[in-house]
């Protein structure tokens, strides 16, 4: 495996894989990597000749300065992962290397419209559009043909399609299944800042959501909501910030069934300052 810091490393290291052919799958992450991270690596490598990874922890996507002050970073113990796992190519920029001309002077922008609007949109002012920018300048330096994304940041992969169709980037989205404790809580490079209090408690976030998804249509959307929202706060550590049910496709809050093919529920928790998301299919 090769690590590039540079942009200089990451070109040569593309131009070769072009030059030669081969296909490239991309797989963005911010580091502390977990098996969730790892599944999407695992996908790439079967789908494509070779994998590239990116460990970049993105200050423009933060709107809180303590979450990232205090984002675990294990890039040692991640380098070491992917080498294990098999991927080609980790790319490991300082923030210099992403953002030359100085973080007070990026001016990109992004309107994702009504997509970008609700649930993290809305909770977290500002950053869709910094996922906008670093995937977007990613995707400029390493040029794959395959991107891969955890459904667990369903919004996400909703805004980075939007994202490629605005700007017209030849690049398939993948998006590959939430990847799961043993006792359903999802893998979260934010996990490792649970104390074991709040983590035993923390399962209560899948589990209310799995018994949504039992419920699923014999409750109407608002009572549905409800029972979420309510026996989440029953749990002493746990503080819904919102639980959406909503188009898998738009984004949109719906009503009732019948308003569209694919229902999603979305959820977001505080334990603590650890702020931990999570969804569930409930219709397709
Ligand atoms: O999902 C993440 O880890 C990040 O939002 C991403 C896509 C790597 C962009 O920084």
């Amino acid at each position: 495996m090769i690590v590039c810091k540079s942009r200089e490393e990451i070109s040569a290291a593309v131009d070769k894989i072009r030059r030669q052919g081969r296909s490239l799958g991309f797989i963005p992450t911010m580091g502390a990597l977990h098996q969730g991270h790892i599944s999407l690596v695992k996908k790439s490598i079967a789908d494509n000749d070779c994998t590239a990874v990116s460990v970049f922890v993105n200050p423009t996507q933060f709107n809180n300065p303590n979450d990232l002050k205090t984002y675990p970073r294990t890039v040692d113990a991640d380098i070491a992962l992917l080498e294990q796992t098999g991927a080609d190519i980790a790319f490991i920029p300082s923030v210099e290397t992403m953002y030359p001309e100085g973080l007070e002077n990026v001016t990109e922008s992004y309107d994702f419209g009504a997509i970008g609007a609700v649930m993290e949109g809305a909770a977290r002012p500002g950053h869709f559009n910094g996922v906008g920018i670093v995937v977007h300048r990613l995707f400029d330096l390493v040029k794959p043909d395959r991107a891969y994304f955890g459904m667990k940041d369903f919004q996400q992969i909703a805004i980075i399609r939007e994202m490629v169709r605005q700007r017209n980037i030849d690049i398939e989205i993948i998006p590959c299944p939430i990847v799961r404790e043993t006792d359903g809580l999802a893998l979260s490079s934010r996990n490792t800042r649970l104390n074991p209090e709040q983590r035993n408690q923390a399962v209560q976030i899948s589990q209310t959501l799995f018994k949504a998804a039992d419920l699923g249509q014999t409750r109407s959307i608002a009572d549905l909501k409800s029972f979420v929202i309510d026996t989440v706060n029953n749990v002493p550590l746990l503080e819904v910030e919102y639980f959406e049910i909503v188009d898998g496709q738009t984004m949109q809050p719906v009503a009732n069934w019948d308003d569209a093919d694919w229902i999603v529920g979305c959820i977001t928790v505080n334990v603590g300052d650890v702020r931990l998301i999570d969804n569930i299919t409930l219709k397709q």
